[in-house]
Order: structure tokens, then C-alpha cells, then sequence
């Protein structure tokens, strides 16, 4: 296997203080002291969208897949920030790691690079399961665990997991104003979810530097819900979100 690179506590730890003294990040500060080095596992459209708005944002971001030959394009578009590699190359070089593949790859993922994974401050979980696409089997075995957020955490046992940009799809994180915050009403919310307090706060950090909104809905228990065709799915106003967050059991 490719050698990876173990990031220290030291700098595990840097990383958290640089987010969390610094107030919300602009463009300027992204490119300077809070810049974080982004890595996305997978690089389709969804994590390709995810990516791209954050290397316009300033962040230096790897897009991986098994064919990173294949992403030059992607890269191009996504500009100077972006560049593209390996699983093995983004585990070594992201401080913050996007996890956006087809549900059954979690698991090989897990087992190749579970021991990296863990010692990042955030993995961002933005793979869904689905019967459809990946199979009953699958399926079953995720409701079995109490859906995708706690079955994402025994995939990559010891990772600071949060769910987040499950549940809506890429179309509506792609665009020309992908950059650019709305007046408020106009706000989309993104449901977040997750279990560890300062991967909560690094990634709520990081999505208000977007024109998104997080709106945590609880924990990784709750991450069932971030999923296409759940209540929560689609585009709301954070305040819708937080309602329909308070109905969930
Ligand atoms: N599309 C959306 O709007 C959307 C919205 C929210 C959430 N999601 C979720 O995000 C995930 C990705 O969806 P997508 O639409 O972006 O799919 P996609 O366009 O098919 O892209 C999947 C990506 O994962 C890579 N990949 C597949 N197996 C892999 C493995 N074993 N190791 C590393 N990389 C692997 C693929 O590249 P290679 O095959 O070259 O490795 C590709 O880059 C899914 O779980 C989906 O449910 C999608």
C-alpha cells in the first residue's frame, strides 16, 4: 500500500485552534492562517461540486478517485487551488477529508485508510446509502446499524464524523452564486449531523464560509435522516430545517 502520511496530534490540534479562534472565514483568510488542505474521496459530482467551492474559496483541495487521470478537467475548472490524486495521495494530504462515493466503496475505504482517517479532526460523510443503486443487502445492513450516520462511524471506527450535504443534491450546490450569500429568507440550510463537538464546530466553520447555512439536527443517530427522500431532503431555510428537525424521533 502507498505510503501515508500521519499528521500529528500537534497539528491535528493546530488546525482546530487556527478554525476555532479565527471568526468566519473570509476568501483572504482562507488563503492565509485558516486555509485548510481539503481532500475529497471521490470526485463525481457531488464531491466534484464540494470540492470546487472550496478551492474558489482559497482552501488547496485533492480530488481522488481510483482514476485520477481521469479528473484533469475537474481540476482545470476548479482553478489554481485544485489539484488531483490518488485515495492514498488525498489521506496523506487533506487536514479535512469529504467522503463522497458510492455507498459500497465506505467499507474498502474504511479498511484501507480507516487508521488515517481517524486521526483527522473531520470526515465529512456525504455518501447515502440506497437500495436502488446499491443493493438490499446493503441496505439492510445500514438500517440494522440505525441508518447511514452510525454505520458510516462503524465503517471508520475512531473518525470525528459529520454528516452533512446529504441530503440535498449537487445541482443545487453547483452555480454561478455558488459563492455568494443571499440575503437572508433566501438562506439554504444544510443539515448537519454528528457526534464529536469539535468535528461539529470545524465543519460548521467551514460550510458558513459557503452561502450555506449548517443547522445541526443532532447526532450521528439523526444522520438517517440525511438522506435523499427523507423530511429533511431538499432545499429549506434554516428555520424550516430547524422545525423539521424537531420532529424527528
Ligand atoms: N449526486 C448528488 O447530487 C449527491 C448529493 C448528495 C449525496 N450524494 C452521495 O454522494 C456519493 C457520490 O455520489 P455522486 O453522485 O458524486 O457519484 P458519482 O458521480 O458516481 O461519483 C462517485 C465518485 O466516487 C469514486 N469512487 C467510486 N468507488 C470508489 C472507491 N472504491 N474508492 C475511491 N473512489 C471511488 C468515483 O471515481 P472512480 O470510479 O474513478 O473511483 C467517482 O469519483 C453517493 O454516496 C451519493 O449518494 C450525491
Amino acid at each position: 500500500m502507498t505510503h501515508i502520511f500521519w499528521p500529528s496530534r500537534r497539528r491535528m490540534l493546530d488546525v482546530l485552534a487556527a478554525v476555532l479562534v479565527l471568526g468566519p472565514a473570509s476568501k483572504a483568510q482562507a488563503q492565509g492562517v485558516s486555509a485548510l488542505k481539503i481532500a475529497t474521496i471521490g470526485a463525481g459530482a457531488e464531491g466534484g461540486a464540494l470540492g470546487t467551492i472550496f478551492a474558489k474559496l482559497g482552501h488547496p483541495v485533492m480530488f481522488s478517485s481510483r482514476h485520477p487521470e481521469q479528473l484533469k478537467d475537474l481540476v482545470a475548472a476548479a482553478g489554481p487551488n485544485a489539484r488531483a490524486g490518488s485515495v492514498a495521495d488525498a489521506v496523506a494530504f487533506g487536514e479535512v477529508i469529504f467522503l463522497v462515493v458510492p455507498y459500497p466503496a465506505v467499507e474498502e475505504i474504511g479498511r484501507d485508510y480507516g487508521k488515517a482517517l481517524a486521526a483527522k479532526p473531520l470526515v465529512v460523510d456525504v455518501s447515502n446509502p440506497s437500495a436502488a443503486r446499491d443493493g438490499e443487502t446493503l441496505a439492510k445492513w445500514v438500517d440494522e446499524q440505525g441508518g447511514a450516520g452510525l454505520a458510516t462511524a462503524k465503517l471508520l471506527p475512531g473518525a470525528h464524523i459529520v454528516r452533512a450535504f446529504n441530503a440535498f443534491g449537487h445541482n443545487g450546490i453547483h452555480g454561478a452564486d455558488v459563492l455568494t450569500k443571499p440575503s437572508s429568507g433566501q438562506t439554504v440550510g444544510v443539515p448537519i449531523a454528528g457526534d464529536d463537538a469539535q468535528a461539529i464546530t470545524l465543519a460548521t466553520k467551514l460550510i458558513k464560509e459557503t452561502r450555506f447555512e449548517p443547522v445541526l439536527i443532532g447526532g450521528l443517530a439523526k444522520g438517517k435522516y440525511l438522506v435523499p427522500g427523507s423530511p429533511i431532503s431538499g432545499e429549506h431555510t434554516p428555520d424550516e430545517l430547524r422545525k423539521i428537525a424537531a420532529s424527528l424521533k
